[in-house]
This record gives structure tokens, C-alpha cells and sequence, in this order.
């Protein structure tokens, strides 16, 4: 039992100044902690790789400009899937020449026309799959070095949609079309820089291993220009007291040794790329809603929330569990699952007119109680682990919800405002009212 009043053991943000910040800017909110953003950056900046490395934080996991920011002045670069991200984060001020753009999408004559300047000013484009390779070969004359993305042949994930590398994953130039990518290259004239994998999101540790000999025996027997190893994101953050984080440091120093001895066997000195996503980011961010309501089927207690599957898509979507905490209304914690015993069994529900907007998911989309403390009506109930996919990916307008403001608690204590909550306007103006046509 820890008695002052923090939520968990890795943040310095207390449940009172959630309850301040929640009272400032309203709830439903996202609200991040800048000082564990930084010290992640800088855990990884301390990465050693005698050879060189690059950390690139994958974008999908949050694109607030505000965070961006943040990330880019700690020094890491960034890893974009979709040409729209790379615009967002141009937007936000990060140098094209820092991005990766590793897609499944294709480009029409319109995409090309927008990507061949950026390509200029330095975008690094990852193709992966044949006919990226035909587009681009068929739209860029100039010697760019390339990147190609291959399927691993074997994935693994917190579950089974977030393994990117088994067979049922489309992710990358599978290692049957190896021989056909290969004659393109060589048809085109192309040089192959990169080679890069990514096995999925949060998965064995010791996979994501194995793919480093999968990837550099691919880079000895077919790519001689290439220099540099880029082994994806998805090493496993913890977001619940009961989960075991990546020990990335141990994982680096593994994977060097791999790069070490490809160097004493090859002569060849590669470059080491990692993208993690939610390693930087999902500590760092919460959700906070306030407790509506409370109700009863007899069967289960619910706790009717004010933001649920619109603040975090990710129990409905693939039974993740995140820390739920309970904060009382004057600011004094009731419940952190790090801390408290809890002795009652609570549905976390949002307000959607949805059965599974529920916080308290399991992998079948089946509702799985959790123990907790008995609330009131207005206490807080707050979601943890939301940094990485939570306002990027949540259902944020289903219900013609509004999507949340987005507020940093900055390394001094001092709030700050990243987005403004959506208004009745936003959710209207691109609509186009019937009696315009007639
Ligand atoms: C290519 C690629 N890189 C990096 C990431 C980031 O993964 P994570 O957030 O699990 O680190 C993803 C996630 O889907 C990805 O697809």
C-alpha cells in the first residue's frame, strides 16, 4: 500500500492533479505526462550501437502535434504509415528528412505528385510489396536509397490482430515474391538500403530475436549495398501490474551481439533502426472520465462513464486491458490496481449506445468484471496506459460524441492545452445539407 496519493509507480502525477486538470478542462480528457515521455526518449537515446542507430518513434501511436514535439526534440526521429502522417508530422514541424513512410498504401498519379518533393527533401520511403516496387520504379528516375519491408514469415502480438508477421498478415514482400522483388531491383536499377521487419505489437520478446538472424542472413546472401538493420516497434510495454515490459536494453545488446558477429563474418557494419510505438508512449498518457452513473442487472455493478470506447477503442477491439483507477471527487485516491486491494467487482462502461463500450473486455469481447472500490457518482474513473493508441485510434465521434481535449501536465506541473475538444461545428461542417441540392 503506498500512501501518497500517486496512481502508479512509474509517473509523478497525483490523482489530485488529475481531479485539477479534469475540473480545468473538462471531462472526458487525454492527459500526458511530459517527464515520462522524455525519459523514455532518453532511455532509448542511451542505447549503445558502436555502428550507429537510429530510434524512430512510430506516429500511429499518437500524432498530436504537441507530443511530436516533444519526442522530436529529445532527439529521435519517426516512422510514419500513411503519406497523410508524414504531412501531419511536417505540419507539426518534424523535418521530412527524419521520416520513414513504411505503407500499405498505393499511389495514384495525384500521391506521387505529393510524395516525389518529399522524397527530394529527404522522406525515406520502405516499400512493401511488389507493385510498390513497379509504381515506384515506374515514377522515380532518381537514385534514392531504398528500403524494403519483408514479411517475416512467422509474427507474434499481444493477440492475434496484432501479429504482423504470420501468414494471415499482408505486412511487408512475403519471402516467396524474394526471387520476383529481386529481378525488379535488378531490372530498375534500384539500391537497396534498408532491409526492415516488424513481427508485431507487444509480442515474445524472443521472436523478435530470431527475425534479427532471419533479417541479416537475408542482408548477407541478397542485399550487399545494404547498411542498415531496421527491426521494427513492438516491443511490449506493461501497461497492467501483472504484465512484464521489453527489457530493451537487454534486447539491443542482443540483437548487437547478432550485428556484431554479421560484422566479424561480412566486414559489413549496419546501421540499427528500432520504431517503437506504445514503449514510449502508452504510460504516458491517461484517460479521465467522470462516474455518471451507477447501475446494477443483478448479475454485474456498472460504472457508467462519461468516455469509454470513444477515449479507447482497444478493449472492444482486441480485449487490452488497461489500469483503472478510481480517484474520489475532492482528489484523493480510492483505487490503483499497483496499490489497493479492491473489494468489489465493477463493468467500466463509457456512454455509447453499444454493449461492448465497455472498458472491462476480454479477447472474445466477453465482459470481464474487474475489482475494484465502491465510487460515487462524480468521482473519476481513470484510464491508464493511453498514451499510445488511444486518441489515435479511438471511436472518438460514434454517438456524435466529441472528441476529447487533449491537455500535457508538463515536467514542472504547469498544464498545458494540445487540442481542443471538438465542438457541435466540427462534427457538422463537412456535411452537406439535402435542400443544397434541389
Ligand atoms: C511497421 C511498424 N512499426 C512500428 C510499430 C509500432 O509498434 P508498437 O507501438 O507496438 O511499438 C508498428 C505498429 O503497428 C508498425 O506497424
Amino acid at each position: 500500500m503506498e500512501t501518497n496519493n500517486n496512481l502508479n509507480p512509474f509517473s509523478k502525477i497525483t490523482a489530485d492533479k488529475l481531479k485539477c486538470v479534469g475540473e480545468q478542462y473538462q471531462t472526458p480528457l487525454y492527459v500526458y505526462d511530459e517527464a515520462l515521455i522524455k525519459q523514455r526518449c532518453k532511455e532509448l537515446n542511451n542505447l549503445s550501437a558502436p555502428y550507429g542507430k537510429v530510434i524512430r518513434y512510430a506516429l500511429k501511436a499518437n500524432t498530436l502535434a504537441g507530443i511530436l514535439r516533444i519526442i522530436d526534440q529529445a532527439g529521435l526521429s519517426f516512422e510514419a504509415s500513411s503519406l497523410l502522417e508524414v504531412l501531419r508530422a511536417q505540419h507539426a514541424g518534424i523535418a521530412i528528412n527524419k521520416i520513414l513512410l513504411t505503407s500499405q498504401e498505393t499511389y495514384d498519379r495525384e500521391g506521387w505528385q505529393v510524395l516525389k518533393p518529399l522524397l527530394k527533401q529527404g522522406l525515406q520511403l520502405n516499400l512493401c510489396s511488389l507493385k510498390q516496387l513497379d509504381d515506384y520504379s515506374q515514377n522515380i528516375q532518381e537514385p534514392y536509397p531504398l528500403s524494403l519491408r519483408l514479411h517475416p514469415g512467422q509474427g507474434s502480438g499481444e493477440s492475434a490482430s496484432r501479429n504482423t508477421g504470420d501468414a494471415y498478415a499482408c505486412f511487408g514482400i512475403h519471402q516467396r515474391d524474394l526471387p520476383a522483388a529481386l529481378q525488379k531491383i535488378e531490372t530498375a536499377k534500384l539500391t537497396v538500403a534498408r532491409i526492415h521487419m516488424h513481427i508485431g505489437s507487444g509480442g515474445n520478446p524472443k521472436l523478435w530475436l530470431k527475425h534479427v538472424d532471419t533479417q541479416l542472413k537475408l542482408i548477407q546472401e541478397h542485399f550487399p549495398a545494404a547498411t542498415i538493420l531496421n527491426l521494427g516497434g513492438g516491443l511490449k510495454e506493461a501497461r497492467m501490474p501483472e504484465e512484464k515490459a521489453a527489457d530493451v536494453h537487454e534486447l539491443f545488446q542482443e540483437a548487437l551481439k547478432k550485428v556484431e558477429a554479421f560484422y566479424q563474418k561480412t566486414g559489413r557494419q549496419l546501421i540499427m533502426e528500432i520504431e517503437p510505438g506504445s514503449w514510449i508512449m502508452a504510460n504516458s498518457g491517461y484517460g479521465l472520465t467522470k462516474i455518471m452513473d451507477i447501475k446494477s442487472t443483478g448479475a454485474y455493478d456498472f460504472l457508467v462513464c462519461d468516455g469509454g470506447m470513444d477515449l479507447n477503442l482497444r478493449p472492444l477491439l482486441y480485449g487490452a486491458r488497461h489500469p483503472l483507477y478510481l480517484v474520489r471527487a475532492n482528489g484523493e485516491r480510492l483505487f490503483s490496481p499497483f496499490w489497493d486491494a479492491g473489494d468489489r467487482d465493477y463493468v467500466v462502461n463509457g456512454c455509447c449506445c453499444e454493449s461492448g463500450d465497455s472498458q472491462t473486455l476480454n479477447a472474445l469481447g466477453e465482459i470481464e468484471p474487474r475489482r475494484l472500490k465502491q465510487p460515487e457518482v462524480g468521482d473519476y474513473c481513470i484510464i491508464g496506459g493511453l498514451g499510445a493508441y488511444g486518441s489515435s485510434m479511438a471511436a472518438s465521434n460514434y454517438n456524435s460524441h466529441l472528441a476529447p481535449a487533449e491537455v500535457l501536465v508538463k515536467e514542472n506541473g504547469e498544464t498545458v492545452l494540445l487540442k481542443r475538444r471538438q465542438n457541435l461545428n466540427h462534427l457538422c461542417q463537412n456535411e452537406i445539407l439535402y435542400d443544397e441540392f434541389l
